[in-house]
């Protein structure tokens, strides 16, 4: 086994960003979630986060970059739809598939010939990704299984003493993964929902449609394929009221019901969530044996909130952990 390593705190971006061009992985934190980045142009440093985070190496990682003007220095080519989307929401929560340009490393992308491209809209990102002078890859800054980490200390309880670094930032705004879009073919794919908005990507591209089993790029996009991460409570999807009890979690939109264990209520959707992943951290602290997830109709965000809950629901089913150890 590997001795553990020191991990530095620390909350400046400069310091951080010399681990990065010495070829180490550093997490920091964006409005979504943290990330675990590394210089994206060098294999063995990003071979370092697939060991880190014991992530399956078929599952392909974003680039991170400074400013939407280097999006061009990543990909090979910016297509028509790509373009309008960046100009929209670009820095943001968005991540853009597009063809992979010769100076990323194809490690990155798993052996796709494409690349997932973001610039985060976070302050301490941006001034971190500038003093990285080179474009980060990063996935979210969790141990593969885990949720996505939205405080530093969340990062520090999954990698602490397997990183050199962390980078503190206050918790994401956003507390879900970025919507992403596939813009490499003809018509653009959602593969991800996000806070960028179905109804807000079509008010600037009103071709965009959500990926579906049948399309070859949702297929091929291995994020929908690897098991998702879900607490060791059973997650359940519920509309009204639940079966409160010891051991039993509850959140939802409106006041906290009565009787149970946890509770995260919320005053709409974004807030909803924005609090998810940290609650299912918290319910496996408590021991918690079941989560009730309330409904939110699919629409705004409340389609990437009802994604990840669907999943994690899917993923604690104990049919499934039955026949996947
Ligand atoms: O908000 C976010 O996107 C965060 C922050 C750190 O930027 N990152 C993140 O990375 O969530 P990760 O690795 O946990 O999720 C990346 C997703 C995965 O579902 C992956 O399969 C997909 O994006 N992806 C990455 N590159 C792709 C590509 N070239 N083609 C298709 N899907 C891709
Ligand atoms: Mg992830």
């Amino acid at each position: 086994m590997r001795s553990p390593l020191e991990t530095l705190l620390t909350d400046d971006p400069a310091r951080a960003a010399a681990f990065v061009r010495d070829g180490g992985c550093v997490a920091f934190p964006t409005e979504t979630v943290y990330g675990l980045g590394a210089d994206a142009t060098r294999a063995e440093a990003v071979a370092a986060i697939f060991a880190a985070k014991g992530r399956p190496s078929d599952n392909p990682l974003i680039v991170h970059v400074s400013d939407p003007s280097l999006v061009a220095s990543v990909a090979a080519e910016i297509t028509p739809s790509a373009r309008a989307l960046l100009a929209r929401f670009s820095p943001g929560p968005l991540t853009v598939i597009l063809p992979r340009g010769p100076s990323v490393t194809a490690s990155v992308s798993a052996g796709l010939p494409t690349v997932g491209i973001r610039v985060p809209a976070h302050p301490v990102a941006r001034a971190f990704l500038e003093h990285c002078s080179v474009p980060v890859a990063a996935p979210s800054a969790n141990r593969s299984g885990r949720p996505s980490p939205t405080t530093w200390q969340a990062v520090e309880a999954d990698l602490g003493g397997r990183i050199p670094c962390i980078l503190r930032g206050g918790r994401s705004r956003v507390g879900l993964e970025s919507t992403v879009v596939d813009c490499s073919g003809d018509v653009p794919l959602v593969l991800r929902a996000g806070s960028v908005t179905l109804e807000a990507l079509r008010a600037v591209v009103p071709g965009v449609r959500v990926a579906g089993p049948g399309d070859a790029e949702a297929a091929r996009s291995p994020g929908t394929r690897h098991p998702h991460y879900a607490p060791d409570a059973r997650v359940v999807l519920l509309d009204g009221v639940g079966h409160p009890g010891a051991g039993v979690a509850w959140i939802g939109i409106g006041p906290a019901p009565s009787g149970y264990a946890l509770t995260s209520s919320h005053a709409d959707a974004a807030s909803y969530a924005h609090a998810l992943f940290d609650f299912f951290r918290t319910c496996d602290e408590a021991g918690v044996r079941r989560v009730e997830c309330v409904r939110v109709p699919r629409r705004g965000i409340g389609r990437a909130l009802m994604d990840r809950v669907e999943r994690a629901a899917r993923a604690s089913d104990p049919e499934r952990r039955r026949s996947e150890p």
